[in-house]
């Protein structure tokens, strides 16, 4: 079996962590024993371009569940959990994936799940459909889905542009994904790499959060339930003024960056903190990203600036400015969560997970009604996520009475 990884004695390191994340994936659980049971991916081969973690890897336990053929490689360069990687090669699953791999490997990992021919590709950010239409003309997969908020906005574009030649789901799209993975996952996960690389004390700190998607809403929650002052910076008035009624300071980058302590961006743009923001920052503030790709931070204008730079802690840079300022960047930019610590928890990863599981026997089973569009999961499916997940958190569901049931569908009673 072809695959390239760091190194294959982690394995067994890697299997105990991918057991530990499958022990807190029910929802992912009963989606794969009915996979087992009605072996609807038989004999179909899916390529993924995920980041490789313990609950990617259990992802693609269940595809495989299901009789697919699963390849897997990164969707980003230092997101890749070495040991994962070992484990899924030692179960006789082909990964293509190391830890800090530079570019061109990162591209040829791409080509290589590619060179599978895959019915279905998965993506998170877009990179494998993105060189599969630029590079592959002859090469028409079943479908694809989406993971995440910053490769649906490209693949949409891709649709806008006429060039998508399949049909796509966004997975984002789904409420059981992105008001779970995007809120308490980011929320969670994100503060969890910035504390790995700092061990900072958030209580009493200015956090900024610049882009109060649903990321961003998250990130400012838990911020705040540890005790930081949060500022806000949004170019939308309706988020804007909602992060105001939460109680957070709606500010503009410029203000933001004169009293931020500690500054996480996630809003999907390009150099949303630049040279004059760096200008304007107390000594000692701490930079981190937390959107999909490393845009988020003009870190060219930095190093422009900057007199010197040395990596102060695993995972953390010091960059000094010519007045004696010191800024720190967190993972060069990229992914906090996934870089500096170990990705969202699994239990919000089952979601995400069992919608991409269901997305593509979805894509199978509808094949000859689907147009070249991004589609969302139908709604029912959604549901019953929930429904599993909610079961599994010990909730229950109200039931309406006959009399509320035909009350709502009327419209003769009223004051
Ligand atoms: N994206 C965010 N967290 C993740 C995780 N733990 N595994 C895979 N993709 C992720």
């Amino acid at each position: 079996m072809d695959h390239d990884i760091a190194d294959p004695a982690l394995a067994g390191a890697g299997a105990l962590r991918i057991e530990w994340a499958g022990s807190r994936m029910p929802v992912l659980a009963t989606v794969r024993e009915r996979f087992e049971k009605d072996q609807t991916l038989a004999g179909k081969r899916i390529a993924a371009c995920l980041h490789v973690t313990a609950e990617t890897a259990n992802l693609m336990l269940a595809l495989r569940a299901g009789g697919a053929e699963v390849a897997l490689c990164a969707s980003n360069p230092l997101s890749t959990q070495d040991d994962v990687a070992a484990a899924l090669v030692a179960d006789g699953i082909p990964v293509f994936a190391i830890r800090a791999e530079d570019a061109d490997t990162y591209y040829s990992h791409i080509r290589a799940v590619l060179d599978t021919e895959p019915h279905i590709t998965m993506d998170d950010g877009a990179d494998l459909v993105t060189v599969l239409l630029r590079e592959r003309p002859n090469q028409d997969p079943v479908g694809s889905t989406e993971e995440t908020t910053t490769g649906v906005v490209r693949l949409r574009a891709m649709a806008a542009d006429g060039v998508l030649r399949f049909p796509v789901v966004a997975v984002n799209d789904s409420a059981t994904k992105h008001l779970f993975d995007n809120r308490h996952g980011t929320g969670q996960s994100a503060l969890d790499g910035i504390m790995r690389a700092t061990n900072l004390l958030l209580a009493g700190k200015t956090v900024v959060v610049v882009g109060y998607g649903d990321c961003g809403v998250g990130v400012a929650a838990r911020a705040a339930g540890m005790g930081a002052k949060v500022a806000v910076v949004e170019i939308d008035p309706v988020r804007a003024l909602s992060a105001a009624m939460e109680g957070y300071q709606a500010v503009d980058a410029d203000r933001a960056a004169r009293i931020g302590d500690v500054f996480i961006t996630v809003t999907g743009n390009l150099h949303v903190l630049r040279g004059e923001h760096y200008d304007v920052m107390k000594d000692g503030a701490i930079l981190a990203n937390a959107g999909h790709f490393d845009v988020e931070l003009d870190l060219t204008e930095l190093e422009k600036r900057a007199t010197a730079k040395r990596r102060i802690r695993h995972e953390l840079d010091e960059w000094t400015m010519p007045d004696g300022r010191r800024i720190l960047v967190v993972s060069e930019g990229r992914l906090v969560n996934l870089s500096a610590a170990e990705g969202h928890p699994a239990e919000v990863m089952d979601m995400s997970f069992s919608n991409q599981a269901l997305a593509a026997e979805w894509l199978l089973a509808n094949t000859d009604d689907l147009g070249n569009e991004v589609y969302r999961l139908p709604e029912h499916l959604d549901r019953e996520v929930a429904w599993i997940a909610l079961e599994h958190l010990g909730g229950s569901l109200e039931k309406l009475t006959p009399e509320q049931e035909s009350y709502l569908a009327s419209w003769q009673q009223g004051t």
